[in-house]
């Protein structure tokens, strides 16, 4: 069975879809087969493995609308090995009133996924969430295993953390009760600033949540490869972003 591990944040340009893309790159790297899924209608995490969302004839928003006979059908293998995707493009923002029906509209997700041999069929799969807490976020939540939440070190973080919380507490009573918080991951760290050094040391009080050692620090490097659409583990393989990523990957490997 795969495990599935969703980034999700309900806050934008946090560092959801940077850290989906580079730690699918870091399992992959690693020998893990990896698949990830672009559940967000800004189509950042396919644009990041280098494909044009405007070019995909098959994404993931005709699964949602079954207009695919199956989830393989628009699997894309990437340039990485072990590492595949199932892409967006931004009609994916419109499936939602094209459903017909309103039965189950929240379990669309996890049944695509449950068929076809899927989870037999990867070690990993990883999930990029729009930053909200919409239709998209609910059926990931619906899917998945754990929930990996990157946390920006900026004032209104915290706010945001527990606004994610919340959801996860109502997604796993009402929703999916296997759902258990992975950990925080702190992205754009910045050590020169007593800023990011207290948070980070904030952060780590909290009871009962994980917060893993590995940090994500600010830099360019990061900016650069979603511009590239390559992860920075393959951008910039000796990068301390790199490194970093390896690292959250050999933390994740650990912990799940
Ligand atoms: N650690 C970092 N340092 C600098 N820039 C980053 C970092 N992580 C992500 N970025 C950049 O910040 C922007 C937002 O990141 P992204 O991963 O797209 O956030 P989200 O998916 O949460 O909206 C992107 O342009 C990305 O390249
Ligand atoms: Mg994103």
């Amino acid at each position: 069975m795969a495990i599935t591990i969703a980034c999700i944040s309900g806050k934008g340009g946090v560092g959801k879809t940077t850290t989906t893309i580079n730690l699918a790159a870091a399992l992959a790297e690693r020998g893990r087969r990896v698949l990830a899924v672009d559940c967000d209608p800004q189509s950042n995490l396919t644009s990041g493995l280098g494909f044009d969302p405007y070019r995909i004839p098959v994404t993931i928003g005709d699964v949602f609308a079954g207009r695919v006979r199956s989830a393989p059908d628009a699997f894309l293998s990437t340039h990485w090995e072990n590492l595949w995707l199932l892409p967006a493009k931004p009609d994916l923002s419109a499936v939602e009133n094209d459903l017909n029906s309103s039965l189950n509209r929240e379990l669309l997700l996890r049944d695509a996924l449950s068929r076809d041999g899927i989870q037999a069929s990867f070690d990993f799969i990883l999930f990029d969430t729009p930053p909200n807490f919409g239709f998209h976020t609910v059926n990931v939540l619906a899917a998945i295993r754990y929930v990996l939440i990157p946390v920006q070190m900026s004032g209104y973080a915290i706010k945001g953390l527990k606004e994610v919380l919340r959801t996860v507490h109502a997604a796993r009573q009402r929703l999916n009760p296997e759902l258990r918080i992975l950990g925080i991951v702190a992205t754009f760290v910045n050590l020169r600033t007593n800023f990011s050094r207290d948070m980070l040391e904030g952060l780590r009080e909290i009871p009962n949540l994980t917060v893993f050692d590995t940090i994500i620090k600010l830099t360019v490097k990061l900016q650069e490869t979603s511009l590239a659409g390559i992860p920075v583990t393959s951008y910039a393989a000796s990068s301390e972003a790199a490194l970093a990523y390896r690292s959250l990957a050999d933390e994740v490997l650990a912990h799940v």
